[in-house]
């Protein structure tokens, strides 16, 4: 239950309790008259008081105690008060010893009145009342001692009637802030609950996300290794093994020879990419170099003159960096081999200052570009490999080739010097 609730049933409560005190003190007042009659204080006739008694206590019983709804209704409350204060002088010409039901009058005034000024004169008139009572009653008034007594009377209890509405009045108010104030507090916390909820649902969905990110690059990172080192490794042998059974004679061996030394090198890449190293050709030159060696070796293994050409400043990349554009060179060169019949191919690297491209151009036999066939069981991840390898360091690729005029490849990826990175 929120401390608002909390605090509502309460006053409820006790506001259920202050309704039984009236009846009492209407009883106790009642049963005093009898003897001040006897005493020979003046009263008007029993049945008079009793008649009064009785409408008295009917109108609280129906206005209050059997309407608690009417409450918050301030047209019936005015016109629920404005009786009582009628029957309340009444009761008081009837027997000044009605004055210790008149103060209950009090209690009325802020059950029924809304509003500051509204009980401020509520009570004012119920003190009217109550110092009339104590003055005496009605007949006492007759008497200039006895008006000066009853002024007296009035002035103290206007006073005190008013002082402590007023002081109630702030208690209330300050009480209603306080509510408020708690109130505003319990809600931010609700608020501050369901926002940490939210970050560690949230923060739950990252972590998922992110490790299914792993996953994917690092699905892709196998996938591109294979391709690159194992298949492509794989196809030279077959291509050398189909060699040696069409050449008869002692020729073969050479192809052989071929084979076994593709069968080596890849065993040997496969080796370095399970322990995700630099390739062999880059650990042990720069990237110059290593591209220089692969070009060489591929131009001696098909037949085909191939040459590197350099331009700008060599330097040191990111190995990252040099591993990828390694990996292009390489596919771009099994491509021709396989796909382009070629006369002729040129690479050239071009060191530029925020740039470092890589092009490879052969004049074979071409292809459409856009009519490329999906990946599927024969090949097709080369280009695609590619272009994620290089997407992944935000590398581009572009392929220009059109069937019967040469293909023209070009990788660009950031310069990033080693070093530079931290
Ligand atoms: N240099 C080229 N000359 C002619 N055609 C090419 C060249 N490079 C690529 N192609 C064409 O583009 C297609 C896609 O190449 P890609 O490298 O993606 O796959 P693949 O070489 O067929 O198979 P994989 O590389 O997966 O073993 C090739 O099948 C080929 O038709
Ligand atoms: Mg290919």
């Amino acid at each position: 239950m929120s401390e608002v609730a909390r605090l509502e049933t309460w006053r409820q409560r006790l506001d259920g309790w202050m309704m039984y005190v009236p009846f009492g003190a209407l009883l106790a007042s009642s049963a005093m008259v009898p003897i001040a009659a006897a005493a020979g204080l003046p009263h008007l006739p029993f049945p008079v008081t009793a008649l009064v008694v009785l409408v008295t206590a009917g109108w609280l019983l129906w206005w209050v105690s059997l309407h608690p709804q009417w409450r918050n209704d301030r047209g019936r409350m005015t016109v629920f008060f404005a009786g009582l204060v009628a029957l309340i002088f009444l009761l008081v010409w009837c027997s000044s010893f009605y004055g210790f039901f008149a103060w209950t009058g009090y209690l009325y005034a802020g059950y029924a009145l809304r509003g500051r000024l509204a009980r401020l004169a509520g009570v004012s008139v119920m003190a009217v009342a109550t110092a009339l009572a104590q003055a005496g009653g009605l007949s006492a008034l007759a008497e200039p001692s006895s008006r000066i007594f009853f002024a007296v009377l009035l002035f103290f209890n206007l006073l005190v009637a008013n002082a402590l509405t007023l002081i109630g009045a702030m208690n209330d108010e300050q009480s209603a802030k306080r509510v408020e104030m708690i109130d505003e507090l319990a809600r931010a916390n609700a608020a501050l609950e369901e926002a940490m909820r939210e970050n560690a649902g949230l923060h739950a969905q990252l972590l998922v996300q992110a490790r299914e990110a792993g996953v994917h690059d690092e699905r892709q990172r196998m996938a591109g290794e294979i391709h690159d080192v194992l298949a492509q490794g794989l196809t030279g042998i077959v291509t050398q093994l189909e060699a040696a059974s069409a050449t008869p004679g002692p020729a073969s061996a050479r192809h052989i020879d071929a084979a076994r030394k593709l069968a080596r090198e890849s065993l040997a890449e496969a080796r370095r990419s399970v322990q995700a190293l630099r390739p062999q050709p880059l650990d042990s030159a720069a990237l110059v170099d290593a591209l220089g060696e692969v070009v060489s070796g591929w131009s001696a293994l098909h037949g085909v003159p191939a040459s590197l050409i350099t331009t700008g400043v060599p330097r040191s990349l990111l190995p990252e960096i040099e591993t990828t554009l390694l990996r292009t060179a390489q596919e771009a060169l099994a491509n021709v081999a396989r796909h382009a019949a070629a006369g002729r191919v040129v690479l050239t690297l071009s060191y530029m200052e925020d740039v470092v491209t890589l092009d490879v151009r052969d004049d074979g036999a071409g292809f459409d570009p856009s009519a490329v066939p999906d990946i599927s069981e024969e090949g097709g991840f080369g280009l695609v490999g590619m272009r994620e390898r290089l997407g992944r360091i935000a590398g581009t690729l572009e392929v220009e080739s059109e069937p019967g005029a040469g293909t023209a490849l070009s990788a660009a990826v950031p310069a990033i010097a080693v070093g530079a990175a931290a």
